[in-house]
């Protein structure tokens, strides 16, 4: 089974195809991408008509560059998916719109697909993870922890109640005058700084109901720095390790507490799973690591390169979709918003 799979949510215009064999493991064919970083920068974060319009000029390229790698033709594939949301609408319907006509013209069915979802299920493509398993989204714009024990059956266990994690990283790093996407710039200079430096506070640590709270955090970064200012490198180093070592601190208290929670109301997982920009952060992946061994688990991260926005996530979606049966029309809207619906069945 081949799957095209587009992805326009954001700032990256990508374009993969995946294919699955009869056991169902999945192989990237093509995983073509183009990142807008460059035109946003000037602006500190994503202007959304500047994207739109960036996804306009490649897409179409793109779509031809992806099936080139792969070596295939539009008609060697079994299915079409496309990002259908959440994300910035202008970029969203680039992509759905793409994906829409192509399966039009190819006769093959269509499959709308939640960025979620692609994130989420992107471990199994990785790194072949059996459901049940227990997920961290952490990127730019989302901040859950999932029970995730199906395609399409998401259990939410927690989430942000204001910033996402990505976006903490984000803010923090504009806060210190450092370029866009602040995550990378951060963790680099945080390798330099010291962690103890300033003792920022743990938001919600111990709380029982695994969600989050970073703005506290945030906003603590913010007075710090500016009681210190003029801030010096070595003082942005040192906020840099000491904000790092917080918010580490906070993700592995509150995936803890997940996994407690996944235990005691529903089953035993099979792994915690990390997957969004931030699983790229190494600080963050140790600390997860260690909660997955101290709880007996194997904790799972996709590659740096699929744990960001990717075509490949959504071309797997599609097949692990398609599979199922799951097409959808040539009529799907799409979605600024769409939540992963929390599906509880009636056995729990
Ligand atoms: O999943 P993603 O590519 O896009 C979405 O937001 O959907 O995630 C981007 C986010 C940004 O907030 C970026 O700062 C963060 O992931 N990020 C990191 C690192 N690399 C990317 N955060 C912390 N450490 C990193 N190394
Ligand atoms: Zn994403």
């Amino acid at each position: 089974m081949r799957v095209l799979g587009i992805e326009t949510t954001c700032d990256e215009t990508a374009v993969s195809v995946v294919e699955s064999d009869r056991d169902g493991e999945g192989r990237i064919l093509s995983n073509e991408i183009l990142s807008q970083i460059k035109a946003h920068q000037a602006y500190g974060g994503v202007v959304p008509e500047i994207a739109a319009r960036a996804h306009i000029e490649v897409i179409d390229v793109l779509v031809k560059q992806a099936l080139l790698t792969a070596g295939m033709k539009l008609s060697d594939m079994d299915g079409i998916a496309a990002a259908a949301g959440p994300g910035l609408i202008g970029g969203v319907m680039v992509g759905l719109t793409t994906g829409k006509a192509l399966a039009l013209v190819a006769q093959k069915p269509f499959l709308a697909v939640n960025h979620l979802e692609a994130h989420a299920l992107s471990p199994r493509l990785t790194d072949g993870v059996n459901f049940p398993f227990l997920l961290l989204l952490a990127s730019g714009g989302h901040s859950q922890l999932l029970f995730v024990r199906g395609v399409g059956d998401y259990v939410r266990l927690g989430t942000t109640i204001d910033d996402a994690i990505g976006e903490a990283f984000d803010k923090v790093a504009k806060m210190l005058g450092l370029p866009y996407p602040g995550g990378p710039e951060v963790e680099k200079l945080a390798l330099e700084g010291n962690p103890e430096q300033f003792a920022f506070p743990r938001p919600m640590h111990g709380r029982k109901e695994p969600d989050f709270s970073l703005s506290g955090l945030k906003t603590a970064v913010r007075i710090e720095a500016e009681k210190i200012a003029p801030l010096t490198l070595t003082d942005i180093k040192n906020i840099c390790a000491s904000f790092q070592a917080a918010i580490v601190d906070v993700v592995a208290d509150r995936t803890k507490m997940a996994l407690k929670v996944a235990r005691a109301d529903f089953a035993e997982p099979t792994a915690i799973v990390v997957a969004g920009g931030v699983a790229a952060n190494l600080a963050m992946r140790r600390a997860l690591h260690r909660v997955a061994s101290d709880n007996g688990l194997p904790l799972v991260a996709p590659p740096v390169a699929l744990c960001t926005d990717n075509g490949a996530m959504i071309a797997w979606a599609g097949i692990e979709r398609l599979r199922l049966g799951l097409m959808d029309g040539l009529d799907f809207a799409p979605r600024a918003r769409w939540a992963l619906e929390a599906k509880v069945s009636p056995h729990v």
